[in-house]
């Protein structure tokens, strides 16, 4: 039932509309005549779901066996080829998480100026607080005493989701606010089926409103992190350059690849940033370079570097490049900006 869900909600969010199965033909419920999302529920593997995902335009085809799941039993396909198209008037919403468990590494900066540098390059950008503290409501100059609807609110599901977004006074730059109550919702979640699918439940009904989807993460890998996960496309990792930065990255890797295998198959890092760099410290390069080492791959060449201007502008709501444009901290961010949105195309 699970893949079957996936599979509709990832038809819409890629923006396909057309898909012909041949040789699959009325075993799968749908025929090569048929150019249209099978009406017949369909359940696919996840090597197939993969492709179908991942691409957005041509002819597929799956040499090796495919299974899929008629409704009646599970059958084995030699030759299995996917048309799909793209939908012109569709836009692929990609969902970018960022987290770590460690708390004060960043987060909360990356998260909401990355997601106005997309908005400055045009983008149409969701932020969502997923954190009781609510900082990125805060940095954004909203005021929590001031919210009716929040996160709290859609993971209950006691809103819709468009009632809970907000704008942030900037243009296409929208946020989903969090304040304290949302430190209840595990409890209040807990033992109940699908908890952590609310929050790509709730991302499937706007799934191609936006170019970018922002989730900034609690420091804690509980709930609210593993619903933050399963929506994802891709995670962004910050890394403090301090002592013992590394540290609790080994347990954050373990359950991101607990998460791939057993729900949300295509999520990947896209990358770890390193913050609050500071050049005239022997430690913050020795960071560095262990990070480089460890994860030559993974780390981003943009760094973050410590700066007062970056911790002042949140208390005046501000993002750093309405706070400080010419600054070097607001280019790093942009320089991050343009990194992300490279190693997603890859
Ligand atoms: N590059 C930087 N230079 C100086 N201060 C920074 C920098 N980045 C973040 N800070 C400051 O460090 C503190 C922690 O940053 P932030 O809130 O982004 O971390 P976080 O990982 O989201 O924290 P939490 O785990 O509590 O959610 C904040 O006061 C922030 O203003
Ligand atoms: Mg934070």
């Amino acid at each position: 039932m699970r893949l079957r869900w996936r599979l509709c909600w990832r038809y819409r969010r890629v923006g396909i509309r057309h898909v012909q199965a041949s040789s699959l033909s009325e075993r799968v419920g749908f025929t090569a005549s048929q150019r249209h999302i099978p009406k017949k529920p369909i359940w696919l593997c996840d090597a197939v779901f993969r492709v179908l995902s991942d691409r957005l335009l041509g002819v597929y085809s799956l040499s090796s066996s495919a299974s899929c799941y008629n409704g009646a039993g599970v059958t084995l396909f030699d030759d299995l080829v996917f048309h799909v198209k793209q939908d012109s008037h569709a836009r692929r919403t990609r969902v970018l998480v960022v987290t770590n468990q460690k708390g004060g590494v960043g987060k909360t900066t990356t998260a909401v100026n990355l997601a106005g540098e997309f908005v400055r390059r045009g983008q149409h950008v969701l932020l969502i607080d997923s954190d009781p503290q609510g900082n990125a409501t805060t940095s954004l100059g909203v005021a929590k005493r001031s919210l009716s609807i929040t996160i709290y609110d859609l993971l209950m599901q006691t809103a819709d989701v468009r009632s809970a977004i907000m704008t942030t006074g900037r243009e296409r730059f929208d946020l989903i606010p969090a304040d304290e109550d949302l430190a209840g919702a595990a409890i209040a979640l807990a033992g109940i089926d699908r908890r952590e699918w609310r929050l790509r439940d709730a991302l499937d009904q706007i799934a191609t409103g936006y170019d970018h989807v922002i989730i900034d993460c609690p420091p804690s890998l509980g709930l609210l992190t593993l619903n933050a996960l399963c929506a994802a496309d891709s995670v962004l990792i910050p890394l403090q350059c301090e002592y013992l930065a590394l540290e609790g990255l080994a347990q954050l890797k373990g359950t991101l690849d607990r998460v791939r295998d057993g729900l949300n198959p295509s999520l990947r890092i896209i990358g770890v940033v390193m913050t609050m760099y500071d050049v005239r410290t022997k430690l913050a390069q020795q960071v560095v370079e262990d990070v480089q080492r460890h994860f030559p791959h993974l780390i981003c060449r943009t760094l973050i570097s410590r700066s007062v201007r970056i911790s002042e502008a949140p208390s005046y709501g501000k993002l750093i490049a309405e706070y400080d444009p010419l600054g070097r901290s607001a280019q790093s961010y942009a320089a991050l900006a343009d990194e992300v949105l490279q190693r997603e195309e890859l």
